[in-house]
């Protein structure tokens, strides 16, 4: 794990944008992409990057159940906004949060995955340490999932909605298992309400009671946090 401490999300964005670059000149296929604020400065640095991406693949992390495409809340939407407008792939894939029948839409996505290696996985992290919306308890081995979302990340999500009551209760989230088999993966975290989470991830216990501690057997993770983010770290 290398854990990287930049000045702003700025900074963040563009040492990630480094690394998104190195890994498109080896021949990387498919990224994957993740939503929430953590990522924006990387999506503003990409968006005004000379990198281009109508060779690529992209999926998701999750998506919210319930939710239209076209609604604003929607990660398709928050996708099309930050990155795919300015950007385009050659197939963007995200869970479909309209599926009617949900382990079908398991069972599509899934496969996409497993038809779809990611080579470059973005990460934002949850204050209780979640990844994706794989939640404290959630298996290491668990692939793709619906996940019935803590009242900790509902409150923590419901800034981007009018009221607490309009946040989903229920995600389609790829596993833990899927994060782990990209071949590598970025982290950012900014702000004082990550600082346990990011130590928990860095130097506590691997334990399923904080999803992200898994990343320490990843062999390829970078964390890019600012003092705020790694102020709970033992140096
Ligand atoms: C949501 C997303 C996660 C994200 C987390 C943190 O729960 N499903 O992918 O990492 O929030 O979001 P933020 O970066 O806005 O703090």
């Amino acid at each position: 794990m290398q854990v990287i401490r930049v000045t702003d999300q700025a900074e963040g964005g563009q040492k990630a944008l480094a690394i998104l670059k190195e890994t498109l000149a080896a021949g990387a296929q498919t990224l994957g992409l993740a939503t929430g604020s953590s990522p924006v400065g990387f999506y503003e640095a990409v968006r005004a990057s000379d990198v281009d991406f109508s060779d690529l693949t992209s999926v998701n992390l999750d998506e919210y159940v319930g939710l239209a495409a076209d609604n604003p809340q929607s990660y398709r939407y928050f996708m099309e906004e930050h990155l795919f407008q300015a950007k385009p792939f050659k197939a963007n894939y995200l869970p479909n949060g309209e599926a009617v029948d949900l382990d079908a839409e398991l069972s599509r996505y899934q496969e996409i995955l497993e038809a779809h290696p990611v080579e470059l996985q973005i990460l934002g992290i949850g204050r209780n340490g979640h990844i994706g919306f794989n939640e404290p308890g959630t298996s290491f081995d668990q692939t793709t999932q619906v996940v019935d979302l803590e009242p900790s990340t509902i409150e923590a999500n419901a800034r981007f909605f009018d009221k607490i009551e309009d946040v989903p209760t229920k995600a389609i989230s790829m596993g833990i298992k899927n994060i782990m088999d990209a071949k590598a993966i970025i982290l950012f975290a900014y702000g004082a309400d990550k600082a346990a989470a990011i130590a928990g991830a860095v130097q506590g216990p691997i334990t399923e009671d904080l999803p992200a501690s898994i990343l320490q057997k990843h062999p390829e993770v970078y964390i890019f946090a600012d003092d705020s983010a790694l102020s709970k770290l033992e140096v």
